[in-house]
């Protein structure tokens, strides 16, 4: 008997929803210009000489003469110049990463680590800090990728110095920023600072308006740091200012950039916490393109490798799931070298359920969001550590091949495209290194059946069947074929799947088409099914409450 339409495989039911603690463990050759050099010092034109014995006799010695002098120029060259000559041109060529945004690795993929707010807000140390580095190490999460901890606000004095410099603030960073990241360094890990593009930080300290070269340098020449987080609280008036938002997040982006070019150092990576008020997924990543604002020609600057695309995130469902619905609308945006920054995590902090924390991680994940733990590490329990290890959820996240979020393909409990802060976008997919990975959050207060026809992916192949691969329970689940149904998914929360091409679908597969909108056959006899309905010019699929009825 050939499979029948719909669903050939299904999900075992009680995978979902239990707890499954899964912790894991130009030196070649000489340089162009001493070439040159050397020709320099080469034979002139030989004098014309009466016999031929002298000629014999003064072109040996002048070979012989020429011989000694080439020698003694290789060897002193070799000796005196060639070191600093070797170390001028890596210079220039390590200077030369600082020009383009492209030519360096930093900000490629989003990146992972500790930021402090989410956890202590204002309340930190370098006592602290120690701590969360060394448990960083400890608790396996380097090994995994987290490998930034990050200061966020309220590090520094109310003032700044009489020479016009943030100072570090002497009670709680007693022993200076530089010790700071030179322990955090000598852990394995990279350090990211805090700063504002206003007059203050959110919290009232010393911002970098005015001061964005300045800052930039003692940021990352004098303290160390390699990552700015850069919020937008304080704006000076419109008179002074005389720039709009992209003018303002500007200025950093060309003191970073300058400040690479001075040293040969790679951009400290530029974190743009800008909340999404004026849309920075669309002009964040193009910062260092632009090469003139109001008439200022030749600025150049660094790309924002990442910005926050939302309001601050709370340790709460509704915070997760509006996030969610606002970033659905503008996952396109995430690519290599420019990420939707979704805010640091809450997973951990008391007031989300297990399942809606896997929820909240998948999606930071698969959206490429940066991955920021932002929790008490040393109390964080085993649930806790697992999540953020998971390390089949974090290869999605960190694919070296892919650099595109997952989309949505179906709305589910609302028509595709409303926005709604409670019922997001629940079915999602995208093109992973590995095959195609599924993303389906279940929004509603109870267990609910989630199925979906695999072709309503754009990658998946029609006439194929898949490998499914669940990456919460680890588990591979056999093959499907057409469609797939995760039955009885936990209230808030998700199913993350991989599926792999497995050759093609059984012969004989009905109906003849998986999606039936507009599937005719050779004579133009069309399937469309009773799941669509008219809509202005065309058709829009029925929403699953109009399907049941309900
Ligand atoms: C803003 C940012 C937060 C945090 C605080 C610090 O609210 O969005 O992430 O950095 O400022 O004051």
């Amino acid at each position: 008997m050939p499979p029948e339409s719909g669903t050939v495989f299904e999900k075992n039911s009680t995978s979902y929803g239990t707890y499954n603690d899964m912790e894991e463990p130009l030196r070649e050759g000489t340089p162009r210009s001493d070439r040159t050099r050397f020709r320099k010092h080469g034979l002139g034109k030989a004098n014309a000489l009466d016999s031929q014995f002298v000629l014999v006799i003064s072109l040996r010695s002048i070979l012989v003469a020429l011989f000694s002098l080439l020698s003694a120029g290789a060897i002193s060259y070799y000796l005196f110049q060639y070191p600093t000559f070797y170390k001028d041109a890596k210079d220039t060529e390590d200077a030369g990463e600082g020009l383009d945004p492209f030519a360096h690795d930093v900000g490629r993929l989003p990146f992972m680590g500790y930021n402090t707010w989410n956890a202590y807000h204002c309340d930190i140390n370098e006592t602290l800090i120690h701590e969360t580095a060394e448990l960083m190490i400890k608790l396996g999460l380097k090994d995994v990728g987290y490998n930034y901890l990050n200061l966020d606000d309220c590090y520094s004095e109310r003032n700044r110095s009489a020479s016009g410099d943030i100072i570090a603030n002497a009670t709680s960073f007693p022993s200076g920023m530089k010790n700071l990241t030179d322990f955090i360094h000598g852990l394995g890990l990279k350090a990211g600072i805090y700063s504002d593009s206003g007059w203050f930080t959110c919290a009232l300290y010393p911002g970098s308006y005015q001061n964005e070269d300045r800052d930039a340098r003692l940021f990352n020449v004098e303290w160390g740091f390699d990552l700015l987080k850069y919020d937008n609280c304080a704006v000076p008036y419109d008179e002074i200012i005389k720039e709009g938002v992209v003018g303002k997040f500007t200025r950093m982006s060309n003191a970073i950039y300058n400040l690479s070019l001075s040293t040969g150092r790679p951009p400290m990576l530029y974190s743009l916490c800008q909340w999404g008020r004026e849309e920075p997924w669309v002009w964040a990543r193009d910062l260092g393109q632009m090469e003139e604002l109001d008439g200022e020609a030749g600025l150049r600057g660094v790309a924002a490798q990442t910005w926050r695309t939302t309001g601050d995130i709370d340790d709460k469902w509704q915070s997760v799931v509006g996030i969610l619905n606002q970033n659905s609308f503008i996952a396109w945006a995430s690519d290599f070298y420019g990420h939707n920054d979704m805010d640091i995590l809450e997973v951990g902090n008391g007031g989300l359920t297990y399942e809606e924390s896997k929820t909240h991680f998948t999606a930071w994940a698969f959206m490429k969001s940066p991955l920021l733990i932002g929790t008490h590490l040393a109390s964080a329990s085993k649930k806790t550590l697992s999540i953020l290890k998971n390390t089949e959820i974090i290869a999605i996240n960190q694919d070296p091949v892919v650099g595109k979020s997952v989309t949505p393909f179906r709305w589910g409990v609302n028509h595709d495209w409303t926005y709604n802060n409670s019922h997001p976008a629940q079915y999602w997919s995208g093109r992973t290194e590995n095959g195609t990975v599924f993303m389906l959050i279940n929004t509603l207060n109870k267990p609910a059946d989630m199925s979906f026809n695999l072709t309503e992916s754009p990658w998946i192949r029609a006439g194929r069947q898949y490998s499914v691969r669940d990456l919460w329970t680890h588990t591979s689940n056999g093959t499907a074929v057409r469609s797939f149904t995760a039955k009885a998914v936990p209230a808030h929360g998700v199913v993350a799947l991989l599926l792999q091409d497995a050759g093609d679908e059984p012969e004989g597969t009905q109906p003849p088409c998986q999606r039936e909108e507009w599937c005719t056959d050779r004579n133009g006899t069309r399937l469309d099914d009773i799941g669509f309905e008219p809509w202005n010019d065309g058709f829009q699929r029925k929403s699953e409450q109009q399907l049941r009825g309900t």
